[in-house]
């Protein structure tokens, strides 16, 4: 007789894998982190603006609906909605961005009456910070849920909203990587993908997701092929790290280095101020780095 057979997509709790990835991370969550990035975080739309229009198009927000957008950062989502005319919550844990946020709203000349700014964590009591069961048509958190209990993250927006519900999340490990990356270091089937685990988590809650995906493209530069390929390597060690043993790791950043050393070219924006207000260096990859975001939404009755 064959032995019978569990699927591990109902055996693993997906929520619990989750919590054991983070906490192999190097950095915990961290608003000072976040405050430090806000200097140079950008606020207007320009060169991401066919992410935010890919995320509100899929987000299908109707004319008149309330939004809690959480994890705001310097208002991507929250700026271009008020401007719409939808009443915001913006929520995040980061002065710096917040502060970024509000500026660029007084600047646009956005009424201050659409916009309510929260400053919370993703583990707060967000009840009593005014964010209660239903108090928005739809919650999003886009690019935002770095969390240690992603099912707890996942619940509460949920909760939040009355009708949708809308996230964003990296198809890697971490935004900061790309496939290339993880080819050239030999760990491309090694080190997962963070949406799949929203999708699990969600699909083992009875809740079936909208997935679409969002691609972006992002160049970085540097002064010298050395610094390239500290950098480089470093991302890959620090989203590999304790995920796969030291010997190994320490070969995957040497492929890094090598490939880094072969795809580093002149960069001919160099010296141009880019998106983020910075002076592009005199380096940069061949070919940008390719982000895919995979877009989640669902029901927010879907739980009931
Ligand atoms: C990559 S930014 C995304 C900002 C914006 N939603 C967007 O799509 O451009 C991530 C944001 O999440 C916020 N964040 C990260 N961890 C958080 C936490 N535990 N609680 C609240 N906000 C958090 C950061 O401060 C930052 O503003």
């Amino acid at each position: 007789m064959t032995e019978p057979f569990e699927p591990k997509l109902v055996t693993t709790d997906w929520n619990e894998e989750w919590k054991a990835m983070q906490a192999a991370r190097k950095h915990p969550d961290d608003p000072t982190e976040w405050n430090a990035r806000a200097k140079t975080f950008p606020t207007s739309h320009g060169p991401q603006s066919t992410y935010v229009d890919r995320f509100l198009q899929l987000a299908g927000i109707r004319p008149g609906e309330t939004v809690f957008d959480m994890g705001c950062g310097t208002g991507a989502l929250a700026t271009p909605l008020a401007e719409a005319g939808h009443h915001v919550i913006a929520a995040d844990f980061s002065s710096g961005m917040l502060e970024k946020m509000r500026a660029e709203q007084g600047r646009r000349g956005i009424n201050p009456n659409l916009v309510r700014i929260v400053q919370m964590s993703w583990s707060d009591d967000w009840a009593a910070h005014g964010v209660t069961d239903g108090c928005a048509d739809v919650a999003v958190a886009s690019r935002s849920i770095a969390t240690f209990d992603l099912k707890d993250s996942l619940l509460r927006l949920t909760r939040a909203a009355r009708r949708r519900v809308c996230i964003t999340l990296p198809c890697s490990v971490s935004p900061r990587i790309d496939a290339r990356l993880l080819r050239a270091a030999g760990l491309q089937r090694r080190l997962g993908s963070d949406f799949v685990y929203a999708f699990n988590i969600l699909a083992a809650e009875g809740v079936a997701p909208e997935v679409a995906y969002i691609p972006s493209k992002r160049y970085e530069s540097f002064d010298s092929l050395a610094e390239a390929q500290d950098s480089l390597a470093d991302i890959v060690r620090s989203a590999a790290r304790n995920r796969v043993d030291a010997p190994e790791l320490d070969r995957a950043c040497e492929r890094v280095r090598a490939w880094v050393a072969d795809n580093l070219v002149e960069n001919p924006r160099a010296g141009e101020v880019d998106h983020h207000g910075v002076e592009q260096k005199r380096y940069r990859l061949r070919e940008s780095r390719q982000i895919t975001w995979a877009f989640l939404a669902w029901d927010a009755q879907a739980l009931d």
